[in-house]
């Protein structure tokens, strides 16, 4: 059978997915808009086998259990769909921390979904690919896309992402950093499940569908300040939720709030920089190619700064001819 390898990249939510309105099928509580992010890469390289008693999975050279429960529902999901009951080798790698607020489960689940379906001969739409991934994780749907990614909440099990902008369209860099290792404490699985606690959850849900329209506005005329003031504050209110949560749900470690500060100071300084941040401690940091350079610098200058990972607006996933086994 043949083997096959596809490259995704993660994304970074402006408005963020948060709550599902079902969990089984993986329906997001609101609509989010997300950029593709060249530069935060998985591969991953599926292999069927009709010799094989068991799929055989490795994540990052490693077989952690929980993981591979995951990875083999999802490939469940696709034999299902081939008619097929084969086991499958799996490795995939990924250019970048995994499980530090990165959305390796993102890039790690639209890599599986079109290695594995093009290892199996299936053809699919971009539309059939993201319900699919969607199923594996949320964001994944996501990363099946180009450029600047819309998922639109809807009731109906074919709830998928569309590219609205592609990625030529505005050149916007951003500087990941990194500010620790080691696992995030705030697992976005169980943190979906709580965000109705919050008791501004409703609010915000009412307040998504003017924000994705602001936001779809401010990146149709390339205006970059509003762009960045509406992604921070849509960060900060999306922490919000988490800190009022029940349990409350604390993300943030001191090098997350060294570098917050850090990009306040940079815009008094005349760049233009704005952070955003996931359920994880690392920072996004959206800034204009002119600027990139001074803001790689001056987040070097924070002690609590461990590297940093320059990602652009990507074109989505690919096939490739290299294989990791
Ligand atoms: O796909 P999940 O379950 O890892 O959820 C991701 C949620 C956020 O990263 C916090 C927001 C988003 O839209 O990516």
């Amino acid at each position: 059978m043949k083997k096959a390898t596809a490259q995704a990249s993660s994304d970074v939510a402006l408005i963020k997915y948060w709550g599902k309105k079902d969990e089984t099928l993986r329906l997001p509580e609101n609509s989010s808009v997300s950029i593709i992010l060249e530069g935060l890469n998985t591969t991953t390289t599926v292999e069927f086998g009709p010799s094989l008693t068991h799929d055989v999975i490795k994540i990052q050279g490693e077989s952690d259990e929980q993981e591979i429960r995951r990875v083999v529902k999802h490939l469940d999901r696709i034999r299902m769909l081939a008619k097929t009951h084969c086991f499958a080798k799996v490795e995939s790698e990924n250019i970048f921390p995994k499980c530090t607020g990165l959305s390796s489960s993102g890039s790690g689940f639209a890599a599986l979904t079109i290695a594995a379906t093009n290892a199996l001969g299936l053809h699919l739409s971009q539309c059939e690919l993201s319900i699919l991934a969607r199923q594996g994780s949320g964001t994944a749907c996501r990363c099946i896309c180009e450029g600047f990614v819309e998922w639109k909440v809807g009731d109906s099990d074919q709830s998928h992402a569309e590219t609205i902008f592609p990625s030529h369209y505005w050149d916007i860099r951003d500087v990941v950093a990194t500010v620790d290792i080691g696992n995030k404490k705030v697992s976005s699985t169980e943190g979906h499940k709580t965000a109705s606690t919050s008791p501004f959850f409703t609010t915000r849900l009412g307040s998504i569908p003017k924000k994705i329209e602001m936001l779809k506005k401010y990146i149709k005329n390339r205006d970059f300040i509003k762009f960045g003031e509406l992604v921070e504050a849509e960060a900060l209110e999306f922490h919000s939720i988490l800190l009022t949560s029940t349990p409350s749900l604390i993300a943030w470690y001191p090098g997350t709030i060294d570098v917050i500060n850090l990009v306040k100071e940079m815009r008094n300084q005349g760049i233009k920089a704005y952070f955003t941040i996931n359920t994880g401690f690392n920072v996004h940091v959206l800034t204009l190619p002119r600027y990139e350079s001074s803001v790689v610098e001056i987040l070097f200058r924070s002690s609590f700064v461990r590297d940093i990972i320059r990602a652009k607006v990507g074109k989505g996933p690919h096939i490739t001819s290299s294989h990791l086994f």
